[in-house]
């Protein structure tokens, strides 16, 4: 097979421990070189934000709100969009279900994430797992045409989908549903999560409403992550977050308050600077980059992994939309025969190699995708669980390699 080479700056070169193999980046993603240098250079800064006036706060708090530009314009926000930090992606789909309006339908699929299936109010509808994309984008338009019929047309409808499957890294077809959701006067939320770390991802472009993205799996460190979106809604809800900076004005009576309006209104508390500023230095970098060599390079090494686990007759993989739907770097697969978390316990121990085991947070998804390969391979001796290799900026054809020759071990 070709050797990959590398086609990004050292911004994006990722850190990382000699000799530990992660191959676990839909989890985690390592720290880009870009996130640490500038927490680096921000440190001796490092003082309030939004709450001092000497020299090192002022700072700070331009920090923040430029990192808060960079990433809304990474992500094609418009001016009248609100960019709210959150912790994640499962923060920023939280933060958006306790902004619905009273009455809002929710309409997702039972391939999501937990993150984008639990948080919804009563009352959302889940479509089952299409078999492809286009039988996705059919079911959410007969689904809407139903729902706009039998309920009241005035109330609010929101659809809920992933860019990338955090289980197969299949992608789903989102401008696609965007177009029937408008078509049908319902809103649409992008959980942009796995897909964000593989390829450009543009509000304005794909027409969504809102998206929502975790900066740990995007190259930054843990704790700061996005709700970008139309204003009307987040300035209308009550504060997620009640308490110092998402006020206006506090009077002495117990409910004399006046919240405020823009993101501040659900960022109460001291925000997480050096998380937004990482984040912010990984959008930038990555907006320098050169995506389209990126994404190839991404390619060829899935498809080193793919081909190699095909290869093994005692592995199969688990797919949702077929075997040649277009995909990142994320494949779950099973050991026939094998516990799948003895074997990542002996990748780990015995290889050094760390993927996931399990059902990846996406239970619904993951049994049922069990289940179609056990039918498809016709092997009864498949586990309940699976595990997942996941891949980015700095993996290699020796990594995929060492996996695949681990995993020859296990027969
Ligand atoms: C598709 C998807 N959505 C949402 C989440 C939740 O992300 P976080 O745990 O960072 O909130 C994940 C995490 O794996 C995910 O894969």
């Amino acid at each position: 097979m070709p050797a990959v080479a590398s086609p990004r700056s050292a911004a994006l070169d990722v850190l990382g421990v000699p000799g530990e193999i992660n191959l676990d980046y839909a989890a985690t993603a390592p720290c880009a070189r870009a996130a640490a240098d500038a927490v680096t250079e921000l440190l001796p800064w490092y003082a309030s934000v939004h709450r001092g006036a000497g020299a090192l706060s002022r700072r700070c708090t331009l920090a923040y709100e430029r990192a808060r530009q960079t990433i809304g314009d990474f992500f094609g926000a418009s001016a009248d969009d609100h960019v709210v930090f959150t912790r994640n992606t499962t923060d920023a789909l939280n933060l958006l279900a306790r902004s619905l309006p009273v009455g809002t339908t929710v309409v997702t699929f039972a391939g999501e994430h937990h993150a984008n299936l639990l948080p919804w109010p009563r009352g959302s509808v889940r479509l089952p797992v299409p078999a492809n994309p286009a039988g996705a984008v059919r079911a959410l338009a007969a689904a809407l045409t139903e729902l706009r019929r039998d309920s009241n047309p005035a109330l609010p409808v929101l659809v809920a989908v992933t860019g990338a499957s955090n289980v197969t890294g299949e992608l789903w077809p989102v401008a696609e549903l965007a177009r029937v959701a408008h078509r049908h006067g319902a809103r649409i939320v992008l959980d942009a999560a796995q897909l964000a770390p593989h390829a450009p991802v543009d509000k304005h472009a794909l027409d969504v409403d809102y998206l929502a993205v975790s900066g740990h799996k995007l190259y930054a460190p843990f704790g700061a992550g996005v709700l970008v979106g139309r204003a009307d809604w987040l300035d209308a809800a009550p504060p997620y977050l009640a308490g110092g900076g998402a006020t206006s004005h506090v009077g002495p009576a117990t409910h004399d308050v006046t919240w405020a309006t823009g993101p501040a209104r659900h960022e109460g508390g001291t925000p997480n600077l050096l998380g937004a500023v990482a984040l912010a230095a990984v959008c930038a970098a990555l907006t320098d980059a050169d995506r389209v060599a990126l994404a190839a390079r991404e390619e060829a090494l899935l498809a080193r992994l793919r081909a190699g686990l095909a290869a093994l007759p005692h592995v199969v993989e688990l797919r949702t939309f077929g075997p040649d739907a277009p995909r990142v770097g994320i494949v779950s697969f099973v050991v026939a025969g094998q516990d799948s978390a003895t074997v990542a316990a002996r990748l780990a121990a015995e290889h050094h190699i760390g993927v996931r085991d399990g059902l990846f947070c996406a239970h619904p998804l993951a049994r049922r995708l069990l289940d179609e390969a056990a039918t498809r391979t016709g092997r009864k001796d498949l586990p309940p669980t699976a595990l997942r290799a996941s891949i980015g900026l700095g993996s290699t054809a020796a990594q995929v390699d060492r996996l695949l020759t681990a995993l020859a071990g296990l027969a």
